[in-house]
């Protein structure tokens, strides 16, 4: 008998997460998906794992609200206990995020703090309570950005706390090594999803200026990112440890 794994997608209603927690359902895997404000997206991607003979839930989270990490995780705890009759879940994927394209000159506080709040204090503090509900030899993906490597303008604050992020990846992957949890980092380049504004989408001069930087001659779409996921949370994978993984069709080379 193959024992089910579980993945917990947050930001799972649409975009990089739901096209990562269909190529999980594919490779025969459960999927706890969250969702902020999109309740009848996350059931969609729900009904559609479950076409595919997996188990899937959503849950709604605000990663923004740390005061309400620990309520969260009883409430995963509670499903997990319910639904599959275990108490753990074996991957967890950090992807809930926004994006805010502002000037270094021009960023607020306000925006400068939600970015901070969305994407470094909430997924440190959310992993923290998860922590105790991820099996051994599970893995952590968080998620960063070809931002980090290359600057683009407007998007100082945002990259800042993707690289802390990735400093953060090398530190839970020391951590954590002893339980045999594997922590690594994605870094999508440019992707067309609703992502600040659905801008690499909709902006055609945006879209064909990063499609002219990259090798592949065009910018990514969500279906070029599930697959990778997929694949660094195999077993496959099992020896890349404390890495960041870009995955940009070769953005500014
Ligand atoms: N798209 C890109 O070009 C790109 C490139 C590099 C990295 N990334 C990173 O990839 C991740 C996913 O981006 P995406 O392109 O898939 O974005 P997206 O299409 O805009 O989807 C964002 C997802 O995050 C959820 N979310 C947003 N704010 C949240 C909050 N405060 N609490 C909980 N969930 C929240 C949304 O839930 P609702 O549907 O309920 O609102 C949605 O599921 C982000 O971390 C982003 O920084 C994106």
């Amino acid at each position: 008998m193959t024992t089910t794994h579980i993945a917990l997608i947050t930001g799972g209603s649409r975009g990089l997460g739901r096209n990562a927690a269909l190529a999980l359902a594919l490779q025969g895997i459960d999927i706890i998906i969250t969702y902020q404000q999109n309740a009848a997206a996350a059931q969609a991607v729900v009904s559609e794992i479950t076409k595919l003979g997996r188990k899937a839930i959503a849950l709604p989270l605000d990663v923004s609200d740390s005061s309400s990490f620990a309520t969260f995780a009883s409430t995963v705890q509670q499903q997990l206990k319910q639904i599959w009759g275990c108490n753990s879940f074996n991957y967890l994927l950090n992807n809930a995020g926004i994006g805010i394209n502002a000037p270094f000159t021009e960023t607020t506080e306000l925006q400068f703090d939600l970015l901070m709040k969305v994407h470094v204090k909430g997924p440190f503090f959310l992993t923290q309570h998860l922590l105790p509900l991820l099996a051994d030899q599970g893995r952590i993906l968080n998620v960063s950005t070809g931002l980090t490597r290359f600057a683009v303008p407007g998007y100082a604050a945002y990259a800042a706390m993707k690289s802390a992020m990735e400093t953060l990846t090398r530190y839970w992957a020391k951590e954590l090594g002893a339980r045999g949890i594997r922590v690594n980092i994605l870094a999508p380049g440019a992707i067309a999803t609703d992502f600040g504004g659905g801008t690499v989408r909709d902006n055609d001069s945006v879209n064909q200026y990063l499609a002219s930087q990259t090798a592949l001659g065009r910018v990514g779409q969500a279906d070029d990112i599930g697959g990778v996921v997929s694949l660094l949370l195999s077993d496959q994978a099992g020896w890349i440890n404390a890495q960041r993984i870009e995955a940009s069709g070769g953005m500014f080379l």
